[in-house]
């Protein structure tokens, strides 16, 4: 890779003077060949235009997605050359350090992939870390298009700080349609049914479900459904306001309920990433998953149809709640190319744009007003449920807590998978939620 060019300082305002007619003249053909200069000023480049859009996003569906919006931001800037910046590691899991030593050392890219909420706004916005955008939404008569209550949280101090490029649903289970079918069964509703079902797939020799942990979150993933599932919207909203207790009978409860489903999982899941693991449920190696609506789209990159080799429910007992998360893109302070990256941002915020990411994806697009017929049968009911069910954040995708809450959950979670000591991990749960709730007050 190339070294980054020097940006320009930006250009100072001179007092009012009289200009003398050769200055006019040199005004005159300056502006005459203006429109063929590249552009000069703070993060805007002189030399060769690049623009390093920097995400995790390297598995089947996700990477579609991508490359679908760099297509068309390639036809509309085709003298700028883009960096496609990824990561490997889902859910930012390797993603997150590289960016913050990159951020630290002064060396951002134009634009990264940031959860909406409080990764956004508790990391990088109150650090004064990000530039505002607001100035894209208004220029461009875009502040009604999204929901409000996605614009609250991506906002600070009356500034919206990213654009949400996508709205994704964590609580999903996939089921392989076939097995289910020979083995006359029903996709679970409710947690006791999703533990009778392992049961009976078990005792016909299948592995029930498909489990990737060879990053902690996807095991996080898992109990935030089962927490829901388990205390229902408001109760799980209450753990990250301090409303809940983390070391109620409800909580060890949860976990216990966590802890019965880890005996179900593929005996090589610690070795396994979540792509990995939904690949496992089309080759009909487990018969179900639990993951986000990310998993649709790697159905579909490996040419799968929903409702037809796949089906999907909301995760056991949690039907009517849509936990959420969103997957946004902000302009660093310092971006080496800022006029790049705003034109990319307002692509990412633009309905052809989403309408070209999101179908596929598996996610739905944060605008309101995008082309529905675009969008897939399980999407159609991914927004149908955005618009009617009650919405809560996910945690484990940044929306629910500060990072720090979430690595120090992700720490007893690490913990917990191998001992299943439940009293220990609500107990240490709790002293955590403790100094959170606390530090947010
Ligand atoms: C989530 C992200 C999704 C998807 C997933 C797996 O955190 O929001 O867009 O990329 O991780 O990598």
């Amino acid at each position: 890779m190339k070294a980054p060019c020097k940006a320009l300082p930006a250009r100072r305002r001179c007092p009012r003077r009289r200009a003398p007619a050769a200055v006019l003249i040199a005004i005159g053909i300056f502006l005459a060949v203006a429109p063929a200069l590249p552009a000069l000023g703070s993060g805007e480049r002189t030399g060769p235009r690049r623009l390093e859009i920097f995400s995790w996003w390297t598995a089947g569906g996700e990477a579609e997605g991508l490359a679908a919006l760099f297509d068309i931001y390639r036809a509309k800037f085709p003298t700028v050359f883009m960096i496609n910046a990824t990561v490997a590691g889902g859910a930012g899991s390797n993603a997150k350090t590289e960016l913050a030593t990159r951020m630290q050392g002064g060396n951002p890219p134009d634009s990264f992939q940031v959860h909406a909420g409080h990764e956004l706004i508790d990391t990088w916005v109150v650090a004064g870390k990000m530039e505002p955008i607001t100035f894209i939404f208004r220029a461009n008569g875009w502040l009604e298009k999204f929901p409000r209550s996605l614009i609250d949280i991506i906002s600070w101090k009356g500034e919206i700080y990213s654009v949400p490029l996508d709205i994704h649903r964590s609580n999903v289970l996939w089921y392989n349609t076939a097995l289910f079918a020979a083995h006359h069964l029903s996709p679970p509703r409710t947690l006791p049914e999703f533990l009778d079902v392992c049961s009976a797939l078990a005792a016909k020799g299948i592995t029930p479900i498909a489990l990737g942990d060879n990053g902690i979150w996807t095991s996080l993933h898992l109990l935030e459904s089962v927490l829901v599932g388990t205390l229902g919207p408001e109760k799980y909203k209450g753990l990250w306001t301090g409303a809940t207790r983390w070391d109620s009978p409800e909580i060890r409860n949860a976990l216990a309920t966590f802890a019965r489903l880890l005996r179900y999982v593929n005996s090589d899941h610690a070795a396994l990433s979540w792509d990995g693991a939904v690949q496992y449920v089309i080759d009909g190696k487990c018969a179900m998953t639990i993951m986000g609506d990310w998993a649709e789209g790697y159905f579909k990159a490996r040419g799968q149809t929903p409702n037809k080799e796949f089906g999907w429910v909301p995760s056991p007992g949690t039907a009517g709640t849509f936990v959420m998360l969103s997957d946004s893109f902000g302009l660093p302070r310092g971006a080496p190319d800022r006029e790049a990256a705003v034109q990319w941002l307002t692509l990412a915020a633009s309905r052809e744009g989403q309408d070209a990411f999101n179908p596929k994806k598996g996610s739905i697009p944060s605008r309101t007003d995008c082309d529905r017929s675009l969008y897939d049968q399980y999407q159609q009911s991914a927004m149908d449920s955005y618009r009617s069910e009650i919405i809560v954040p996910s945690v484990t995708h940044g929306a629910a807590a500060a990072e720090g809450w979430l690595a120090a959950i992700q720490d007893v979670m690490s913990t917990f998978v191998c001992d299943l000591n439940t009293d220990k991990a609500a107990v240490d749960l709790a002293a955590i939620s403790a100094k959170y709730v606390k530090a947010s007050r």
